[in-house]
């Protein structure tokens, strides 16, 4: 039997730590949970991304009553900015939740489907993306997916 392990680094900043550029999008992912269309869970996620040429996606989650078609709002942000700005790579993503008590405590981590994306966004551009979850307890910062989604299926894995 082998063992090995994967650690990833996860750096937690208080909001005032943060570079201006990077507060502005935690604030656009914030805003964004106002924007969200989420009438079955009533959990309202905003993302908010930036390109490498500034500028700034927002994206939000859409439900639907058919559930598999809602979108997750990192998923929103990303599509966005692939049919906008197709040669721009993603260097940051902001992602901020709320239920109807406010803010998470907590931070919300990409669900599965989001991380494969963010994943494959990173490989299409050969361009690391920082990913910020904000919370009410800090700003919990990745300097990439693979920090998240260490064991990955990607294009190379069907060679
Ligand atoms: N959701 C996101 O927008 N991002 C995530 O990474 C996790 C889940 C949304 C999808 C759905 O609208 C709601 O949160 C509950 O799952």
């Amino acid at each position: 039997m082998k063992e090995y392990q994967v650690v990833s680094n996860i750096r937690v900043y208080e909001y005032t730590e943060l570079t201006d550029e990077e507060r502005e999008l935690v604030d656009k992912a914030r805003e964004m949970t106002r924007h969200s269309y989420a009438p079955y869970s009533h959990f309202y996620v905003g993302a908010a991304l930036r390109l490498r040429n500034g500028k700034v996606i927002p994206g939000c989650n859409q439900e639907n009553a058919a559930s598999p078609s809602t979108i997750c709002a990192e998923r929103s942000a990303i599509f966005a900015a692939g049919a906008q700005y197709p040669q721009e790579p993603v260097v940051q993503l902001a992602i901020a939740a709320r239920n109807e008590k406010g803010f998470m405590q907590a931070p919300i981590p990409p669900c599965g489907a989001c991380r494969q994306v963010i994943l494959e966004t990173e490989h299409r551009f050969k361009q690391p993306i920082r990913i910020l979850l904000a919370c009410e307890t800090g700003i919990h910062v990745v300097e990439t997916i693979n920090a998240l989604l260490p064991l990955q299926f990607v294009e190379e894995s069907m060679e």
